[in-house]
């Protein structure tokens, strides 16, 4: 079984509408799910969910999703200084006044959790685990850097072992790693990269008997028309230009497989 998995949207419709149609053209894939953060730092957030129900791509609640959702009183995000966080409570703000009652309703019965079996529920295995953070909270940074030992306990948490998949989003970076025969995938982000690749980021996973393949994929999608609405918006002008770097705004990073757009 093929599985496309998309994570951390951000209300960014027209990375969503590239990433859908590039699922689309590979017909071997008999899946999408979504791993969360369907809103927040660009302007389309009702629409980013109409388009995931009218697709039919289910998915599981991300920090934004499940803080909008209940009137939290922030996001859940982490900030690495000043700056950041007042951006991110004017994106948080802006968010909740934007978003439909529907929107709203819909993002709060988002489940925690989904998991699975694409060998079919009367077997035991492989079982695929989609979260938005970690097992335990939807707020928590699974980074690329965090030991064997915790990698482990998530998966205790989650219930999976050898030959099971753990996968997940939140950081916005993708990776993956092998730790006793299970595997833990970070898919990156669709509509807010943060490893210097301005490009949509989404993974193919692939589940069979006793296999399990991943590969991390690229779409480039209409930046140009996400930065304009952005600044027509008023969300911060500071994320427009975050998209372009990949969220590296201060200097861009030469290890960006694609370079950003020349943008005036
Ligand atoms: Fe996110």
């Amino acid at each position: 079984m093929r599985y496309a998995l998309i994570s951390d949207i951000h209300a960014n419709l027209p990375a969503l509408q590239a990433v859908l149609a590039d699922i689309t053209r590979r017909t071997e894939v008999g899946a999408a799910y979504h791993l969360g953060d369907l809103v927040g730092y660009a302007p389309w957030p009702n629409e980013v969910v109409d388009l995931l129900t009218d697709t039919g791509v289910a998915g599981v609640a991300g920090n934004y999703d499940s803080t909008v959702g209940t009137d939290y009183k922030h996001c859940g995000c982490r900030y690495e200084d000043p700056r950041q966080e007042e951006l991110s409570h004017l994106s948080y703000a802006w968010t909740r006044q934007h978003v439909s009652p529907t929107t709203k309703t819909l993002l709060a019965g988002l489940p925690f959790r989904i998991d699975l079996l694409p060998q079919g529920g009367h077997l035991a295995g492989p079982r695929v685990v989609l979260v938005h953070g970690t097992p335990t909270l939807n707020t928590a940074y699974w980074t690329a850097d965090r030991s064997d030992e915790f990698c482990m306990k998530m998966a205790g948490h989650a219930g999976a072992k050898a030959g099971d998949v753990i996968a997940f989003g939140h950081t916005h970076l993708p990776w993956h790693r092998e730790i006793g025969g299970i595997h833990f995938v970070n898919t990156g982000s669709v509509g807010r990269p943060k490893d210097g690749d301005w490009r949509a980021g989404y993974v193919l996973l692939d589940v069979g008997a006793g296999e399990v393949g991943i590969e991390f994929v690229r779409v480039e999608y209409d930046i140009k028309t996400v930065m304009r609405a952005i600044r027509e918006s008023e969300l911060p002008d500071e994320f427009a230009d975050y998209l372009r770097t990949g969220g590296r705004p201060t200097p861009v990073s030469s290890e960006a497989t694609s370079g950003p757009p020349s943008l005036s």
